[in-house]
């Protein structure tokens, strides 16, 4: 299905991954090399030819919030209702929301690595973050929940992000009930990124606003269809939250909902109403890739990473290459790959690399390959 894309019809489109850093390969936005879904273009084309592309109207916005629960039911089993679905531009505009009016004090607590804007945004509203680095246990990262629950001593937001950018990992029943525990001993609000939540290739994904009653009040979930069907240029974002945090957000984000692109809220409808069989391809895709992205890093002496179990993003440890590399980033992208700067996802991981991998074989193996000459040409 995804034969016919090469590096030159993708940089043919004149995508940011594709043209920002010219004569590389771009792995450095998460982004995907497949297109969107045939609804998604479908509903595109047909809205464009009748010419209606004019302020959202009420209509339109509750569409999605329907769509958006009749999702979240078939999708995870999770009763939402649509009612609690309100709409936003982009998942960061949901952050930016929930700091402003529904966790208005306390500090930010991130687990780190983190998706990179989780460690600027807190900042730009004026508030502390306290990042709180992750741990390596059998081969898996994991959170670190002494360090977590010491630094929500006095409440705050916590963000979790699960599906986890950038290290792949799909929490399980077990450790997101720890989340749980942790943030209702201490009165925190958990923002829960659930963006990623359509790549989930080991376990299942498991909303944490589902995890208990608790839970579901407790939590502002964010997500959006564009990560799992490719559409983050249409702007449009979820935000789902129980009472109390209902009527408190309802006017501030009434005002954004005008803010938002009516052709984005056409495709997110048309996406959770269909979300299907392109979804169960790309997957196919990605699960090949994944095991294919770890094979090839672990083979490149000084590099290595683990299998992601969700996502199309690998975490990987450059620092084997410490002596001899200053900068990995700078050093693949010098050898035509360019990937993100772990030192942007939280503090400590200079070393460290995230590569999005959301693309064809030929295309990874060809980035792999010039990783692997770029490594070799250290010797
Ligand atoms: C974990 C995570 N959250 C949020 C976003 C932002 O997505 P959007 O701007 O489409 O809302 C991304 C994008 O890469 C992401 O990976």
């Amino acid at each position: 299905m995804f034969d016919s894309i090469t590096p030159d019809t993708l940089r043919a489109t004149g995508s940011l991954k594709w043209t920002a850093i010219p004569g590389t390969i771009g792995m450095f936005v998460a982004e995907m090399d497949f297109g969107v879904p045939p609804v998604v273009s479908e509903c595109l084309r047909a809205r464009a030819d009748s010419g209606a592309i004019g302020y959202l109207p009420r209509r339109m916005a509750d569409d999605l919030r329907e769509a958006t629960a009749e999702h979240m039911s078939a999708a995870y089993s999770w009763k939402v209702e649509p009612a609690s679905v309100f709409l936003f531009p982009d998942v960061l505009a949901v952050l930016r929301e929930t700091l402003r009016h529904l966790v208005p004090d306390g500090p930010v607590v991130l687990p780190t690595p983190a998706y990179m804007p989780f460690l600027t945004v807190p900042a730009e509203e004026g508030r502390e973050l306290i990042e709180v680095p992750s741990l390596v246990e059998d081969g898996r990262w994991v959170l670190d929940y002494d360090g977590i629950d010491r630094a929500l001593s006095g409440g705050g937001l916590f963000i979790l992000c699960n599906p986890w950018n950038p290290v792949g990992r799909v929490l399980d029943r077990d450790e997101l009930a720890i989340v749980e525990q942790i943030a209702s001993d201490n009165g925190a609000t958990v923002f829960s990124d659930e963006i990623h939540a359509p790549h989930v290739f080991d376990g299942v994904h498991i909303p944490y606003a589902t995890i208990s009653e608790r839970a579901t009040r407790h939590t502002v979930t964010a997500t959006s269809t564009s990560k799992g069907w490719n559409t983050p240029g249409l702007k449009v974002a979820q935000m789902i939250v129980d009472e109390p945090f209902r009527d408190t957000i309802a006017t501030p984000a009434g005002l954004i909902e005008g803010q938002i692109n009516t052709l984005g809220v056409e495709a997110a409808t048309a996406v959770y109403r269909d979300p299907g069989e392109w979804l169960a391809t790309v997957k196919a895709e990605l699960d090949d890739r994944r095991h294919r992205v770890a094979e090839g890093i672990n083979s490149i002496p000084g590099l290595s990473t683990f299998v992601p179990e969700g996502t199309y993003i690998a975490w990987v440890d450059a620092s084997g290459l410490a002596d001899r590399v200053e900068s990995p980033v700078r050093f693949f992208r010098e050898h035509g790959v360019s990937l993100t700067d772990g030192a942007h996802c939280g503090t400590g991981y200079e070393k460290y690399m995230r590569l999005i991998f959301g693309t064809t074989g030929p295309i990874l193996d060809e980035a792999l390959e010039r990783m692997t000459r770029a490594v070799a040409s250290l010797d």
